[in-house]
């Protein structure tokens, strides 16, 4: 269920890695917006970005990640805008958690193997809301944990004693311990199994139509990713080739990357599909091919290819779509 009004606005976002002649270009040039309630899915192959663009928006870059340009804009329920790149540390402290909060790729390890769940929990709250008392607190942790479908006893338990999707779930009731508006989760479930994967993510747009809370869901799994996401872009080489509804980029492709991506990954419901894979690999971000990065791997490349780089733009002839492919191109 999602409505119109933007809740993310990510505008012309550049981030690399390293500064001057030897800089990695890891997210060029995107345009991204992110509605209110809606869950919005990235995909890609590894390396192409999508990590990078999470901790870009977030502003949680490592080194020597740097923003090199661009706007996030936040649009809070009431009150003006913000733009989240020129927020002031103090700001941002108060603005992570509460605002945005973020799963990081492989957070399930990331619990602190020494305390229990109920301190974990507990600290997020009390760093956020020291307004709240103790039993408050336990309280809110509880119910946290009964959220994503974890009996309250756990609380006392340490990491070690959960299971790996329990440990997922805490992570998730971590991220949602503030109310955040919006939710990015990288890779929160590759490392369970497929049953899991959906019972998680089943809870998650669950929680998600009961709290109006918005979704980034970044995945390799395009097909938890359809069945998941209202709307989908996919990225190749740091930059948003296609973006469209879920449905729509299921039934019809219009980038040759998304047509190969959305067929090397067998459906979990439907129709059998032939699985064509990509051939070649993912380009080298330090040396990439000229005009459009896919070009030396597309099966449909012609002359305009290696000229220029496409910009995201309206699709001929399907109205609403958008896509970065000459094949496409309204010239
Ligand atoms: N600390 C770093 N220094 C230099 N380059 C980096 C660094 N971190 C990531 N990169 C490069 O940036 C690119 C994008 O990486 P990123 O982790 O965002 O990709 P991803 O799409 O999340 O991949 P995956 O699906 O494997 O998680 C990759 O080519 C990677 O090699
Ligand atoms: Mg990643």
């Amino acid at each position: 269920m999602s409505s119109t009004a933007p809740v993310l606005e990510i505008k012309g976002l550049n981030v690399n890695y390293g500064l001057g002649e030897k800089a990695v270009r890891a997210v060029r040039d995107i345009n991204l917006t992110l509605h209110r309630g809606e869950v919005l899915g990235l995909a890609g192959e590894s390396g192409s970005g999508k990590s990078t663009l999470a901790y870009g928006v977030t502003r949680l870059l490592p080194p020597p990640g740097v923003i090199t340009g661009g706007e996030v804009r936040y649009h809070p329920r009431e009150g003006a805008s913000i733009d989240i790149l020129s927020l002031e540390s103090e700001q941002l402290r108060a603005f992570r958690w509460s605002e945005i909060s973020l799963v990081f790729q492989g957070a399930m390890n990331s619990l602190n193997p020494v305390h229990t769940v109920r301190s974990q929990l507990t600290d997020v709250i009390r760093a956020h809301r020291p307004e709240m008392s103790k039993s408050q607190r336990v309280e809110r942790a509880a119910s946290l944990l009964s959220l994503v479908g974890i009996s309250a006893d756990r609380l006392s338990s340490f990491p070690h004693q959960l299971s790996g999707g329990m440990r997922q779930r805490v992570m998730i009731a971590m991220a949602l311990a503030l109310d955040p508006e919006i939710v990015i989760l990288d890779e929160p479930t590759t490392a369970l199994d497929v049953v899991m994967q959906r019972q998680i993510l089943k809870q998650l747009t669950r929680l998600r139509n009961e709290l109006d809370f918005s979704v980034v869901f970044i995945t390799h799994d395009i097909s938890l990713l359809i069945e998941f996401s209202d709307r989908i872009a996919i990225m190749y080489g740091g930059r948003i080739v296609e973006e469209a509804k879920a449905k729509e980029i299921y039934h019809t492709a219009h980038h040759p990357y998304s047509h190969g991506l959305l067929h090397s990954f067998p459906a979990l419901h439907g129709p059998r599909r032939e699985l064509t894979g990509i051939p070649g690999s993912p380009p080298d971000l330090t040396a990439m091919p000229s005009g459009c990065a896919f070009h030396p791997r597309c099966p449909k490349v012609f002359e305009a290819c290696d000229q220029k780089v496409p910009v995201l733009g309206p699709i001929r002839g399907d109205a609403g779509r958008t896509v970065a492919c000459w094949l496409h191109a309204e010239h």
